[in-house]
């Protein structure tokens, strides 16, 4: 359906994904794409689109949460408070995850994914990568996925579904190589057919999946058309991340254990790195080497990683930008790219979303602040004032 022109302007700061403008201008077409983007109000093309003036608000691009695993149902709040009298985390958790969301009806599971793109929307997150992983079964990852598309179709977030088939070793699943071998013949396969994801991930990770199967899932996901990301060194150093530039992986994600092979190997590619700081901290772990990273000039982008058993906060992106200054040593303006432009990137959709120029969809937010500094300021305590998706205003529900 088409959405009307409108004329947006302002005169305080916008970040339009490659620098801030002090006053700008931005007007917006039918198809929900910009048209145009200037300096001021004067120089727009003449039109009788609407105006809307946002101010001296802060405008930046609509955020791009690039990591999370919405399809679940249950609670894992115990195993947090747990770990602080020692009971370490590896991963065992998910299978508890998976027992709870294969016993939920699809009206529940709905409901709750409608939940969480409902508070990443009320923090000015526009679009939400959003994996399976919690079924485990092609049955269940398909299931996940198809409800995955039914929300996104109702929903003014813009999702992008990512099939994460070989997230742990399912219990009726005689051996890891046994459901690897599952994912590569039936799910891939299925997901593709069905146009039901975009990409598949790996848990590539000390007690989990290893290099040789996320080869043979590479190669699944290369024969069926579908990209490839992964979980990488957070558990231990595996070499996951080389292996994920290696084989031409779109974003390489957690990174805490990386080490200066590893970003030497990120920054001479087109793999993004993804940093995921509140896993980090809600597990206390050790952090992911943002600056190194930066530094040797790679790619690198902040997502939430909103999930069952390690970091349960939905709605997080603002906070998530706010750690990244605050934490990795990223100043305001790479952490604000890395939630927008680098997140596009690593979601194949670089100029299309985080971004604002002529040709890119219309997803902006006005937040209720005057200057980027104040993610790191507030740790995130900031709200979007107004929201547009593709070119429509967005209200929260
Ligand atoms: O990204 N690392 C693996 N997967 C999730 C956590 C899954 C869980 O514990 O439920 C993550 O942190
Ligand atoms: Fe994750």
């Amino acid at each position: 359906m088409a959405a009307a022109p409108l004329l947006l302007h302002g005169s305080g700061r916008c970040f339009d994904g490659a620098r801030i403008r002090v006053g700008w201008a931005l007007l917006t077409d039918a198809d929900g794409r910009i048209a145009w983007m200037g300096g001021t109000l004067a120089t727009a093309p003449s039109t009788d689109a609407d105006r809307i003036d946002l101010g001296e608000a802060l405008v930046t691009p609509g955020l791009v949460d690039s990591h999370t695993h919405p399809v679940f149902a249950g609670d894992r709040a115990d195993e947090a408070a747990a770990r602080h009298d020692g009971v370490a985390y590896g991963g065992g958790g998910i299978l508890r995850t998976v027992r709870q969301t294969r016993a939920a009806s699809d009206e529940e599971l709905e409901a709750l994914v409608r939940r969480r793109l409902d508070a990443a929307l009320a923090a000015g997150t526009t679009t939400v990568e959003c994996k399976s992983g919690y079924g485990l079964s092609t049955h269940e990852e398909l299931r996940a996925l198809r409800l995955l598309g039914r929300v996104a179709a109702s929903h003014p977030v813009r999702v992008v579904r990512t099939l994460l088939g070989a997230h742990a070793v399912p219990p009726e699943a005689a051996s890891a190589d046994a459901h690897v071998e599952v994912v590569c013949r039936e799910m891939i396969p299925a997901a593709a057919a069905d146009g039901l994801a975009e990409y598949v991930d790996v848990f590539c990770d000390r007690g989990f999946f290893n290099i040789a199967h996320l080869e043979r899932i590479a190669a699944a996901a290369t024969d069926h058309g579908l990209g490839l990301r992964l979980h990488a060194d957070q558990l231990g150093l595996t070499g996951a991340a080389q292996a994920g530039v290696r084989l031409g992986a779109a974003s390489v994600d957690h990174l805490e254990q990386l080490d200066a092979a590893g970003v030497a190997a990120l920054a001479g590619s087109a793999t993004v790195a993804t940093l995921l700081p509140a896993p980090a901290i809600v597990l206390r772990d050790s952090l992911p080497p943002a600056r190194a990273l930066l530094d040797a000039g790679a790619t690198v982008a902040l997502a939430s990683d909103a999930n069952a058993g390690t970091y349960g906060g939905w709605g997080a992106m603002p906070l998530v930008i706010g750690l990244g200054s605050a934490l990795l040593e990223m100043s305001a303006i790479e952490a604000l790219t890395a939630a927008t432009g680098a997140a596009a990137q690593a979601l194949g959709r670089a100029g299309l979303i985080g971004t604002l120029a002529p040709g890119a969809r219309a997803d902006l937010v006005a937040w209720d602040a005057t200057h980027e500094g104040a993610f790191w300021l507030t740790l995130g305590r900031l709200a979007p004032r107004r929201t547009f998706i593709g070119g429509r205003e967005s209200t929260s529900t």
